[in-house]
């Protein structure tokens, strides 16, 4: 039996591309494995958003090698290729740094992963074409037994790429321009995920919510229809799109906040920064004041939404007086969470050039406040839970024997003891205690809806 490693750095449309080429593996008699060591075949799924990411992929490849090496002396060969944003920004680069390397495939061709491995046993080989074909039409669909082991959440992508061309970012040159999947491909797969016993679905993209796929009646369909048409979807119980721009949510997506129960109220939607200066810089086409008013209109919409965002500190230019603006717009909306980075200048993007390059002291210390504000409001968010009760759908065995760990809706992990439920239930809980990255309760009734 051969057995394949898969590693995915990044993002979750890295976890969900992860799953996918396991699917075409599989269909060549691969199984994978959770260790390196016994693997015939080592992918790495790469992630090229900040240096540090693409880094560490060198320092990754460096052990794999030895790795190789001691395979070989043992008399096993090992395949190793590196896919993802890295191989498709640098390509042939990667095998001049790491020879040991067999194969680099782009994102777009993981479909072809048979064929070229093929290829590569005769050479070294590269693949990072960006065809406009639809790849996602050639992958094959996994097994229910796949799909469970998986979990009762699952990812699907249904757009790539980005045509927005934030001046900081590498996304449009590694994953191309904007496409969305046919509505009829996205909800064959949907409805596929649900009969294996699927429930909570996320729909991916770069920038999701610019979705505009081809829908069955001939017109281009929103993301605010192609949910409403998922909600439908028997077993779908709750769903969730990451990530989106400002820019692009547009009334209907807001309305489907308000109006379809199975849309969570969670929300990941990045600002940046609060500066207008530093947006209009990073060429992010709004002000701190209109994404202030959104989230308004937002919460008009459904008053109890958990907002989450992605914060840059230090990008070129950012003068204390602009970074004080971003906390501002941090205090003023209160974010449920967030993730945020020092500034890494990418090879190819404008702000790479740009004069005002801000010391990393600096940016370690606007880092350091302002995760420690929204840690504070983080808290804040979860204590405010303590003695409400919540629907959580459990997803995991906890920690300790008789623990059942799952989310809310609003995103919260949470804890329960309970010998009577099971993975898949979607149970009513009382929260008793907020902890620091969990919240702990007790079921107050028999299962919701049994998995
Ligand atoms: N430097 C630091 N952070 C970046 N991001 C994107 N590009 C960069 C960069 N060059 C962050 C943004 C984006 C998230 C996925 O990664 O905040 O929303
Ligand atoms: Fe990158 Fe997101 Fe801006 Fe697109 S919208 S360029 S993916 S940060």
């Amino acid at each position: 039996m051969k057995k394949v490693h898969i590693k995915s750095y990044g993002c979750q449309m890295n976890v969900y591309d992860g799953q996918r080429m396991a699917d075409v593996l599989g269909q060549e008699g691969y199984v994978e494995t959770a260790t390196p060591d016994d693997a015939d075949l080592i992918l790495l799924n790469t992630c090229h958003i900040r240096e540090r990411a693409a880094h560490k992929v060198y320092t990754e490849l460096g052990k794999l090698r030895d790795l190789k090496r001691e395979r070989k002396a043992q008399g096993r060969e090992t395949q190793l290729v590196v896919a993802g944003c890295v191989a498709q920004a640098e390509g042939a680069e990667i095998q001049r740094r790491q020879p040991a390397v067999d194969l680099v495939i782009g994102p777009q061709t993981y479909h072809r992963l048979p064929e070229l491995l093929a290829q590569a046993k005769g050479g070294r080989v590269v693949d990072t074409e960006l065809p406009p074909e639809d790849k996602f039409g050639h992958l094959p669909a996994p097994k229910p037994a796949a799909i469970l082991a998986r979990g009762v959440s699952a990812f699907v992508t249904v757009q790539e790429g980005c045509d927005k061309f934030c001046a900081f970012c590498v996304v449009p040159y590694t994953r191309g321009a904007e496409f969305s999947r046919p509505v009829a491909q996205v909800i064959a797969e949907v409805e596929r995920l649900a009969q294996a016993g699927v429930q909570d679905v996320s729909l991916l993209g770069q920038n999701v919510n610019a979705y505009h796929g081809d829908g069955p009646d001939g017109r281009v369909w929103t993301l605010a229809r192609l949910m409403r048409r998922i909600a439908e979807a028997p077993g779908i119980a709750r769903i969730r799109y990451t990530t989106s721009h400002p820019r692009d949510m547009d009334e209907a997506l807001i309305a489907a906040h308000r109006d379809l129960p199975q849309v969570m109220p969670f929300l990941h939607l990045p600002v940046q920064a609060g500066s207008d200066r530093i947006l209009a810089a990073m060429n992010r086409k709004h002000t701190g004041d209109e994404y202030r008013r959104l989230i308004d209109r937002i919460r008009e919409a459904r008053p109890d939404i958990a907002l989450s965002s992605d914060f840059i500190v230090g990008f070129p230019g950012e003068s204390d007086a602009d970074f004080e603006e971003t906390m501002r717009l941090i205090a003023d909306v209160r974010f449920a969470s967030a993730y945020s980075f020092k500034y890494s200048p990418r090879p190819g993007t404008p702000a790479a050039e740009l004069s005002g390059q801000i010391p990393s002291a600096v940016m370690d210390e606007r880092l350091y406040r302002l995760q420690a504000l929204v840690e504070q409001h983080r808290q804040e968010f979860n204590h405010a839970m303590v003695g409400r009760t919540v629907e959580v759908l459990l997803e995991r065995t906890g920690r300790h024997p008789g623990q059942l760990a799952g989310k809310t809706p609003y995103m919260q992990a949470v804890q329960i003891e309970s010998a009577t439920h099971r993975i898949g239930d979607r149970v009513l809980v009382e929260i008793e205690r907020a902890g620091s990255n969990s919240l702990f309760g007790r079921a107050i009734e028999q299962p919701v809806l049994a998995a």
